[in-house]
């Protein structure tokens, strides 16, 4: 073991000596030496903990789970909450936070365990409501009203009821007595949650912090509440749907590939099951409609696109999107009109997802390029088609993720003409390989 020994570095340009210098024969700095030790690489044996130390062939225990029964939100959290993991579900006001932790805490069965739920933020009457409204009536859930962190967990202990999850609501109306600090403010956001954080890992309780999203799209306050936390969930208004998209942004115990669509009714949350053919019910080949599958998080939907190109009412050509990137739309019409010599710069553009689906996959542009040209020529595609493939500025067809998984999609759900880009050579006759926009051109029947 090497005994620590004096050395001199120059503050000025790092130059290090066993000696001190007067002046740095380096940089010339005047009285720049300063003394420092190396470290002392001797081990303290004293009184330090043992940590075990794990062996990549050991089996570890598998994470506890406590299944919600709630099968669609089971399923994105891989088999239910695990013990002692903390949980953030995240949105703006009024998406249906408070309604989906009511809907969970109904389907907790008994055998599972208890469930406080903590509100913060309304009213008891309010809260009562809409239980009532959603026709819970479980015996195995306890309501707090409390927004005192230290209260809460006091309430808690004291009940001598060890819950199986607690549910609190919201993050941002929590406080700490001794943090000087409104609720809501960074500092009290982050110390509540820390503190629950502690209390969940040392009773092994899971627990869901409902946290609002500001104007800005970030969890109200901060940001680094996602990093303290084990699994975040999010849930969007899903376009002009009015559908609740909920998805996982970040897990710690599984993937973050799964995602529910809700419709929001009178009686709550209620999970789409059909949803391979929810976007496409009121599909049929007219002109101006193409079918594609895109991704929407982590999952691929079949969807359909629409288009309708006509004469301009007013003097300007007007473009409209829902639920795609307008900025896209036009990228297309200009790789159209330059390539295909279509007539689309003077003419009125109205182009939309089924149910105005957000969707941000460059994918469906081959999809939005047949609706146009169908649209365009007001005639169908020669069959009912499912397009995939992205559009370069140069009119060329690029290859796109998931096309095998995609193509599997298709099948299933009944469509076996399909267009892709080349990068897949086809096994079935059906499948049509497109390389640049203007073999699109051949998918209309002729005289169209
Ligand atoms: N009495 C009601 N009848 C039907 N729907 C309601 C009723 N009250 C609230 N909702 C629906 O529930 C949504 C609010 O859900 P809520 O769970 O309170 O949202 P959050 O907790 O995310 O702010 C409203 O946007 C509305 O669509
Ligand atoms: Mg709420």
């Amino acid at each position: 073991m090497r005994k620590s020994e004096k050395h001199y570095v120059c503050s000025n340009c790092g130059y290090e000596s066993d000696k001190w210098f007067a002046k740095c024969p380096i940089c010339n700095e005047l009285e720049s030496a300063v003394e420092y030790n190396t470290a002392d690489v001797t081990i303290n044996t004293g009184n330090l903990k043992v940590p075990d130390i794990v062996f990549l062939d050991q089996e570890l225990p598998p994470a506890k789970k406590i299944p919600t029964n709630f099968q669609e939100i089971d399923n994105v959290l891989n088999g239910g909450l695990v013990e002692g993991a903390v949980y953030l579900l995240s949105g703006d006001p009024g998406i249906g936070k408070s309604t989906l932790l009511a809907q969970i805490a109904k389907s907790i069965q008994i055998p599972q365990g208890f469930i406080f739920y903590v509100s913060g933020e309304e009213s008891t009457e309010q809260v009562v409501q809409r239980f009532k409204r959603l026709e819970i009536r479980n015996k195995n859930i306890g309501l707090i009203f409390e927004n005192n962190v230290d209260v809460i967990l006091n309430a808690i202990e004291k009940s001598n009821i060890t819950p199986s999850v607690i549910f609190i609501d919201s993050v941002q109306t929590l406080k700490i007595d001794s943090i000087d600090s409104s609720p809501g403010s960074i500092l009290q956001v982050r110390e509540s949650t820390r503190k629950m954080v502690e209390y969940a890992k040392k009773k092994n309780i899971p627990i869901v912090l409902v946290g609002h999203v500001n104007k800005e799209g970030a969890i109200a306050g901060p940001k680094v509440l996602e990093h303290m936390v084990d699994c975040v969930l999010q849930m969007e208004l899903e376009g002009g749907s009015g559908l609740r998209l909920l998805k996982v942004a970040k897990n710690r115990y599984g993937p973050t590939d799964e995602v529910v669509l809700f419709e929001i009714t009178q009686k709550g949350l209620k999970p789409i099951d059909n949803i391979n053919s929810f976007f496409l019910s009121d599909y049929s080949n007219e002109s101006g409609n193409t079918l594609t599958i895109v991704k929407v998080g982590q999952k691929l939907l079949p969807i359909e696109i629409q288009a309708l190109v006509s004469n301009p009412v007013y003097g300007s050509p007007r473009r409209v999107t829902s639920g795609i990137p307008l900025d896209r739309l036009l990228m297309i019409i200009a790789v159209l009109s330059k390539k295909l010599k279509l007539p689309l710069e003077s003419k009125d553009i109205f182009v939309s997802s089924a149910g105005g689906l957000r969707i941000s996959d460059s994918s469906m542009d081959v999809a939005i390029a047949l609706s146009l040209i169908s649209s365009t020529f007001d005639t169908p595609l020669s069959f009912s088609t499912i397009a995939f493939g992205e559009i370069g500025l140069d009119g060329r067809i690029r290859g796109i993720p998931l096309l095998e998984k995609r193509l599997e999609l298709s099948q299933k759900i009944g469509f076996n003409n399909i267009v892709i880009p080349k990068n897949l050579s086809p096994k079935k006759n059906s499948i049509v390989v497109a390389e640049s926009v203007k073999d699109l051109i051949k998918l209309f029947k002729k005289g169209g």
